[in-house]
């Protein structure tokens, strides 16, 4: 062993112990959950090559924390174990592997029990003649502390049990749900009191309270997810049978736990399901627990010093990490808002490496107080945009100064105000490269122009050139100049040529979205156009006439007659007629107004229908179509690859849900038979 790998083993125990001080003992955890795994995870693998510095009090062969002096000891009549974990499908695998290899009695298992890994602290409660007589926590693992009376304290756990076996030890997670944390930290705020970080360590500090009114004040909540001791049951032969006994007994048993019988490939697909499903619920989980269901099978493989070989925990990637704060960039859209964001040190969060999170606005930042140089903590929830929470105020470094909005824009130097009411500061310069380069990607979007081969780089590159000073410069580019930069050969050219002049002829829709009128997006735009059907009437348009459409609101009818009162954009508009840009909207049949007063939302992908056809097919027939699912909704048209949120919500107010066949039909005969 060299000195240093020697080094790092005494390193890393002395440092997994400080840690697990914090977490266990003072409920207030020094180090993210991930970073301490990997910390466990190194010198596990250290001590696995090393087995000559092999320790017995070493943090890998010991559970948990140390039992307090304040509780009583209690003894575990059946030790409380630990999971081992898996980070990744590969390791799922080679556990599969292993405990099949183990089994003398069969090669592969068929059945497996997947249910949620809860973010609690585990409890182990005792039972003797369906009374409930005594309540600990996992302590070391052989000894817990008694807590019986805070556990009492809550409603989720039964006093007594009617038919009850002599003696039963239930084990579970006594857990906060989400709306009962916010509401505790809320609480908390206004007090002036300490806030939690987080629900496990809410409730873990509720339940090592010395006086039960505490915790009762708390409503903590309770899964029931195994059987310790248990003497005078009945024969249990699965694991998914104890959860249905346990629940049968009146134990609060979570009903997203699964059997699982068609081997890694259901084990993934479970996994995947509840990894989309993540934040969908009032409680948090952070992995999945995975348990051979037979418990024959069970007692066969047995259990290390630490952890049973029948079970795995399959980590989900956290949503909540810390990071380094680099500095705050402020960036220019479209529009010239100019929206503040964080420049981080990469960091692993929500499944994907994040190195950029928005900060929002400028009120948000100085709410925050988010300053470069702290440590701040930044959250991706399922597809949602990264965002910085908050900093670390415990490892913020001495006379580290506020951080201040610009005055000027970053990329061209013009003011940045900030309209009345508006949340956003503003770019001034109608002209900025940032801005004219914002609204060309969007106009060039697929939701919008759909101009293909006119990336991020060849927009730059132009308004760089400048070859482009606003949008409807597109229409009159220099095609032979651009021939002459590198890497624009003859056939790169020749495709951008055909993508802009294919632009000339899409929808109004298409056309008003591309614009970057301010507030109107792709369904304001579509309201646009089949109310007024032509672009001219819309710029003629007065604010009573704008105004008057439903659903349009006066924000949004003001930011459009303002736009078209501008001498620029009025100009722009001359430029695309000239190229003879389509400005003519849906022509509309007397006897096609099929789907008057509907209001269809779509998810997903549909065969016969591309997006914008989608939704000039619903338009044109007098129908809505938004983008999101309200009480409004007339029905839901599902396509492949939905999003789950629409779906979810369709399903709880029991809006009729149409496949694209039913959408046809839907077209033709404006009748939704379901
Ligand atoms: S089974 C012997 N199932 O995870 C195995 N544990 O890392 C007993 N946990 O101490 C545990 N949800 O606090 C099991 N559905 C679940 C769980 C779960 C959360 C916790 C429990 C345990 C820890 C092990």
């Amino acid at each position: 062993m060299t000195d240093d790998d020697l080094l790092r083993i005494q390193e890393l125990r002395t440092e997994i112990r400080k840690h697990n001080v914090a977490y266990y003992d003072s409920d207030n955890p020094s180090i993210s959950d991930q970073e301490w795994d990997h910390l466990m995870r190194e010198l596990r693998n250290l001590e696995a090559k090393y087995p000559e510095a092999y320790d017995p009090t070493s943090p890998t062969e010991n559970v948990g924390g140390t039992p307090s002096q304040i509780f009583a000891p209690v003894q575990h009549a059946v030790p409380m174990m630990s999971l081992d974990n898996a980070f990744d499908d590969s390791e799922l695998d080679q556990w599969v592997k292993k405990i099949e290899r183990r089994l003398e009695s069969s090669t592969s298992i068929s059945e497996f029990c997947c249910e949620l890994k809860f973010d609690g602290l585990a409890i182990s409660i005792r039972y003797e003649d369906g009374k409930l007589v005594q309540a600990a926590t996992r302590g070391d693992g052989s000894i817990g502390e008694d807590v019986t009376h805070n556990v009492l304290t809550i409603r989720d756990i039964p006093k007594y049990i009617k038919g009850a076996p002599q003696v039963l030890e239930v084990r579970g997670e006594v857990y906060l749900r989400i709306s009962e944390f916010e509401k505790l930290n809320k609480k908390a705020e206004q007090l002036g009191e300490k806030t939690y970080v987080n629900p496990r360590n809410a409730a873990a500090g509720s339940i090592r309270q010395k006086n039960s009114a505490v915790a009762a004040q708390r409503n903590l909540s309770f899964w029931a997810y195994q059987i310790g001791r248990i003497s005078g049951g009945p024969a249990l032969e699965s694991h998914f049978g104890t959860l249905e006994y346990l629940s049968s007994l009146g134990f609060p048993v979570n009903q997203n736990a699964q059997r699982v019988t068609t081997g890694k490939e259901g084990l993934k697909a479970y996994i995947n399901e509840y990894r989309q499903k993540k934040s969908d619920f009032d409680y948090e989980f952070d992995g999945i627990v995975i348990k051979a269901d037979s418990l024959q099978i069970q007692e066969e493989l047995g259990a290390t010093a630490k952890a049973p070989r029948w079970a795995l925990a399959f980590k989900l990637p956290p949503e909540e990490q810390t990071t380094k704060l680099l500095d705050i960039e402020v960036s220019i859209g479209a529009a010239g808002s100019a929206t503040p964001f964080a420049v981080l040190e990469p960091v692993f969060v929500g499944g994907v490496t994040v190195s950029t999170a928005t900060l929002h606005n400028s009120d948000q930042v100085r709410e925050k107080d988010v300053r470069p140089g702290d440590t701040v903590i930044v959250r991706r929830a399922g597809e949602v945009i990264p965002e910085v929470l908050g900093p670390v105020l415990d490892k913020r470094p001495i006379g580290l100064p506020q951080w201040k909005f610009p005055t000027s824009c970053p990329s061209c130097g013009a003011d940045l105000s900030r309209p009345e009411g508006e949340a956003r500061h503003r770019c001034t310069n109608y002209f900025c490269p940032r801005q004219v380069r914002g609204r060309v990607e969007h106009f060039a979007q697929r939701t919008a122009m759909d101009i293909e081969h006119l990336g991020e780089q060849t927009i730059d590159l132009f308004v760089t050139e400048g070859l482009m000073n606003d949008v409807g410069d597109l229409y009159t580019l220099d095609f032979q100049r651009i021939q002459s930069f590198e890497g624009f050969g003859e056939t790169s050219v020749n495709n951008l040529q055909r993508a802009i002049e294919s632009s000339k002829s899409k929808t109004l829709a298409n056309l008003i979205f591309g614009l970057s009128i301010p507030h109107v997006g792709r369904t304001n735009a579509d309201l646009l156009a089949v109310s007024f059907r032509h672009l001219d009437l819309i710029i003629e348009a007065s604010l009573d006439e704008l105004e008057a459409i439903e659903g349009l609101g006066p924000v949004i009818a003001g930011s459009v007659f303002n736009y078209f009162r501008e001498p620029k954009h009025r100009a722009l508009i001359e430029k695309f007629r000239s190229a003879g840009v389509n400005f003519a909207g849906p022509v509309i049949e007397e006897t096609d107004n099929t789907l008057e007063g509907k209001v269809i939302v779509v998810t997903g992908t549909l065969e016969g229908f591309t997006r914008d056809q989608i939704a000039e097919a619903i338009t044109s027939r007098g129908g809505k179509s938004p983008g999101s699912v309200s009480g409004k909704t007339s029905a839901l048209v599902v396509g492949s690859n939905p999003g789950g949120s629409k779906l979810k919500k369709a399903e709880e107010l029991g809006i009729p849900i149409l496949d694209e066949v039913e959408f046809q039909n839907l077209l033709m005969s404006g009748e939704i038979d379901k």
